[in-house]
């Protein structure tokens, strides 16, 4: 039933929490993750000093690279357990690039928290958890 399952991850205490209960849904359903991080384009140049000399100035995406990290962390995660998944990080705002994803990829379920970095945390739902459950094609699980 659920064998395809997008796990948008944004390094938050509860997209870990979703990533478990992805993992737990893989395994009943013999399934696979694909693990998935949005991110803003954010080239910055680094400092002379840092600079190397074939690619100078050298640029860097910082949100690309904070995306690529934790999407490296979780891997690390999943596939220690033996699930099989694939990652996915791919700039654009959360929402469109998460619903938009799932659509692409046929996906069975997204699983994903129901709040992410934001400081604020009177709200019940976060506005990607919010925007992909109210946008998404598929069934949407929000870990809390
Ligand atoms: N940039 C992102 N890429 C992929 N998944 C994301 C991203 N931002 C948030 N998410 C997912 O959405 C969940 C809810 O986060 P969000 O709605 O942004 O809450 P908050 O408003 O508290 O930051 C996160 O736990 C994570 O699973
Ligand atoms: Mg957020």
């Amino acid at each position: 039933m659920f064998e395809k399952i997008l796990v948008p991850l944004d390094g938050s205490e509860h997209a870990e929490h979703a990533l478990q209960k992805a993992i737990q849904l893989a395994k009943e359903f013999d399934g696979k993750l694909t693990l998935l991080h949005a991110y803003t384009p954010n080239l910055v140049s680094l400092p002379e000093e840092y600079a190397i000399p074939e690619t100078t100035p050298r640029m860097v995406d910082i949100h690309q690279e904070k995306g690529a990290y934790i999407l490296e962390e979780a891997s690390k995660k999943v596939d220690s357990l033996g699930v099989p998944f694939d990652t996915l990080l791919a700039p654009g705002s959360p929402v469109e690039t998460i619903v938009e994803a799932s659509k692409k990829g046929k996906f069975d379920l997204i699983v994903l928290g129901a709040r992410g970095l934001s400081p604020i945390k009177e709200v019940f739902l976060g506005s990607v958890s919010h925007g992909v459950a109210t946008h998404a094609q598929c069934p949407v699980l929000v870990v809390k």
